[in-house]
């Protein structure tokens, strides 16, 4: 089965007619369409329904979404939620969610650091409300992927779970692009892969300690190592072992660069 990932979108209320031409492509090359996060730019209503629109209207295969820190902004993540899943879009939220035989575990993730540089529950209330919010979405995470019996498993996320896929963001803001603490369960279950954005200016991929291929699918990162191209990030998985092909999608179509800058 063909996965195609893509993240970052952040659909805003100008965007209406914008993402249609970038992502009709992917009926021809995919068999699922995963979204990772940011799919808004300010988690409104006006900008989900937006989405949902240019969704219906240029893509004919399933779609498995998580949300993002973005479409958390205006405090009202269930409204984006609700509009998206009217329009046939299953979000996915500390769940499981199994199309032919491929099983994906989604959740958004938090920040942290990552490796010996993990924020640490100690000290001040503050402190250990933000490591335990990341702790929280690694257990969202865990409960996912222990509810899947399939034997091709995915990892969806907004927030990375390793550095590799983060650098070349700037030094000072690695913290605050995801944790290690996602990379744990994905470990141990272990999972055949595992996409996120967030970091528009990081790495394409990389690999968790286990070995399992990481994926950064950000759209503006996508956009600007690929110039040209649709902006998804294709993978092939089987029900059997798990065979990478191609990556990037190769027929040119038209790119508009739509990201931001803060993740
Ligand atoms: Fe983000
Ligand atoms: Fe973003």
């Amino acid at each position: 089965m063909r996965l195609a990932a893509v993240g970052d979108l952040h659909v805003k209320k100008s965007s209406q007619g914008q993402l249609q031409p970038l992502l009709a492509a992917v009926n021809d090359h995919a068999d699922v369409l995963l979204l990772c996060g940011d799919l808004t730019d300010y988690g409104l209503k006006e900008e989900a329904t937006i989405l949902a629109r240019e969704l219906t209207a240029a893509v004919r295969i399933p779609i498995v979404a998580v949300l993002g820190n973005h479409d958390y902004e205006s405090g009202q993540p269930e409204e984006v939620v609700r509009i998206l899943t009217e329009a046939g879009v299953k979000v996915l939220d500390g769940e499981a969610h199994e199309i032919r035989g491929v099983g994906i575990a989604g959740a958004k993730g938090f920040s942290g650091g990552f490796g010996r540089a993990t924020l640490g529950a100690w000290g001040e209330p503050a402190t250990k409300r933000f490591v335990q919010e990341a702790l929280d979405e690694a257990i969202k995470l865990e409960g996912a992927l222990a509810r899947l019996r399939t034997e091709s498993r995915i990892a969806l996320l907004h927030y990375s779970p390793v550095r590799m896929t983060v650098e070349g963001e700037p030094e000072e803001i690695m913290t605050f692009l995801g944790t290690s603490r996602l990379e744990e369960p994905i470990n141990r279950h272990p999972v055949d892969m595992v996409f996120h954005g967030h970091a528009h200016h990081g790495s394409l991929e990389g690999r968790t300690s286990a070995g399992i291929p990481v994926y950064n699918v950000a759209m503006p990162l996508l956009l600007q190592k690929f110039p040209g191209r649709p902006p998804f990030r294709v993978v092939e998985v089987s029900a059997a072992p798990t065979s990478e092909t191609a990556g990037i999608n190769q027929p040119p179509i038209g790119s508009a660069a739509t990201g931001t800058e803060n993740g």
